[in-house]
């Protein structure tokens, strides 16, 4: 018989947070979640799951929310609360079931404090009738039943004084956030990082929403300081990285991408990163690669160059040159010449990689910048092959940028496709002239 759960989110990047539950529900197959009662709006979502284990392989891996609960109940004051767990259908089953369990009780809110106000003692007093026999345990006890408190904040700044809502329940899994992934990941202590390094929280995101899987392949083409591949890394993928830029790959001293999967324990995720143009791509055509996460450059902090001669007729001939009796092209030092491309056309070439590099139903997930100055409709690039799954955005003040998700539906699908067209409206020049 399902069990009704109670999930507890984070009012924080409400535009990726149902992709991200959505897409962790589907990677541990839990078809029968109901999303019908989920709302931005809120941070509780009551569902039905079959246990607890389904509860916990959908909330473990997960950044935009706190945990998950076994629902017990719910009311406007606590005398409502207490009725409604009694009367609550599997109410004499949890009774007997944690009758004998050592457990502490916690309290959380939202949108409040609840510390000071709430007299804890008496509240846990008020439980007494579910007549729980074992031992409480403030270290490690078999279970936590926690009361949640939902106030309406007066503002951003300022809680609410009187609670609307309360909640309680059993705790099933905390999320990865409540579990410190975000404090561990902190762009501010790790070692290696750059002008370009994308922070934690999203990163963390992008990898559940491109469902990156533990024990697979995960292929960073724009690796930079290897911002993704960590994230990568932390879902137990192993990761391969690259980039145009042999400096960014290489690090500097004792700082480098190496070291940051070394600092955090998880050095077996990492494969390695290698200098190469993402459009002369050498990565084997039959090495599989399960899930391609990245941030292409948009031509802010770092320049979107191919290898290529920018005036072909000057350069003509220059191939022939010899070294020491050979080609200057085949030394180790060679630096090839470098040529401008689009980000238009760079990211036609990351959809037709994807199409046929990815496995059926594996995703290509990257970020795209926007500018929201003009009144401009913004085009996603499309493949044929590929469905458009997410586009969420997150806003800036006169731009935004959006983590597009992609699934590799194979040829058979037949979908739009916009490749070759001049889609962005020169976002480059515009970022720097300040918008209008
Ligand atoms: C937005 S940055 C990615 C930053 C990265 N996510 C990080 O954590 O630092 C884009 C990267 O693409 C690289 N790049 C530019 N053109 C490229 C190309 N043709 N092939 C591969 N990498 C390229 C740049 O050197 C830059 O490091």
């Amino acid at each position: 018989m399902p069990k009704k759960y109670l999930v507890f989110m984070v009012q924080v990047h409400v535009n990726f947070r149902r992709a991200e539950l959505e897409s962790l529900a589907d990677l541990y197959k839990l078809d029968s979640i109901n999303f019908k009662d989920y709302k931005e709006d809120s941070p509780f979502f009551i569902v039905e799951l079959d246990n607890d284990q389904q509860a916990k392989d959908w909330i473990k891996r997960s950044i935009l929310t706190r945990g998950i609960y076994e629902y017990w109940g719910q009311g406007i004051t606590y005398d409502e609360l207490h009725s409604d767990i009694r009367a609550g259908n599997n109410f004499e089953d949890y009774k007997s079931c944690y009758k004998n369990s050592t457990f502490k009780f916690e309290f959380d809110c939202y949108g409040g404090s609840s510390s000071g106000k709430l007299d804890r003692v008496a509240c846990i007093e008020s439980f007494k009738y579910l007549e729980f026999e074992g031992k409480i345990r403030m270290k490690n006890p078999d279970e936590v039943f926690t009361v949640i408190e939902e106030y309406e904040p007066i503002n951003d700044n300022v809680a609410g004084e009187k609670p609307l809502r309360v909640f309680f329940g059993r705790l099933v899994q905390r999320s990865d956030r409540f579990c410190g992934a975000l404090e561990k990941y902190d762009l501010k202590k790790r070692p290696y990082k750059g002008t370009t390094s994308f922070e934690a929280e999203l990163s963390l995101v992008s990898a559940n929403i491109a469902q990156v899987k533990a024990g697979t392949i995960m292929y960073d083409p724009f690796a930079g300081t290897g911002s993704f591949l960590v994230a990568g890394g932390h879902y137990g993928a192993a990761v391969i990285g690259s980039d145009i830029d042999g400096r960014m790959i290489r690090g500097k001293g004792s700082q480098t991408i190496r070291a940051n999967f070394r600092k955090y324990g998880e050095s077996l995720q990492f494969i390695d990163v290698l200098t190469m143009d993402f459009t002369h791509n050498a990565l084997r055509s039959n090495l599989v690669i399960d899930t391609i996460l990245c941030d292409p450059p948009y031509g802010i902090r770092e320049s979107i160059k191919v290898l290529g001669a920018k005036d072909p007729e000057k350069f003509a001939g220059k191939e022939n040159v010899e070294i020491n009796g050979l080609k200057a092209y085949l030394h180790r030092d060679y630096i090839p010449t470098k040529k401008p491309y689009s980000l238009d056309a760079l990211l036609d070439d990351l959809l037709q990689f994807a199409s046929e590099r990815l496995p059926l139903d594996g995703r290509l997930a990257f970020w795209m910048p926007v500018a929201n100055d003009e009144n401009i409709e913004t085009v996603i690039p499309m493949h044929r092959n590929l469905e458009l799954k997410y586009n969420c955005v997150q806003e800036f003040n006169k731009w935004s940028r959006r983590l597009l998700v992609y699934i590799n539906r194979g040829s058979e699908y037949n979908g739009p496709t916009n490749a070759g067209l001049e889609r962005s409206s020169n976002f480059r020049d515009r970022y720097f002239k300040g918008f209008n």
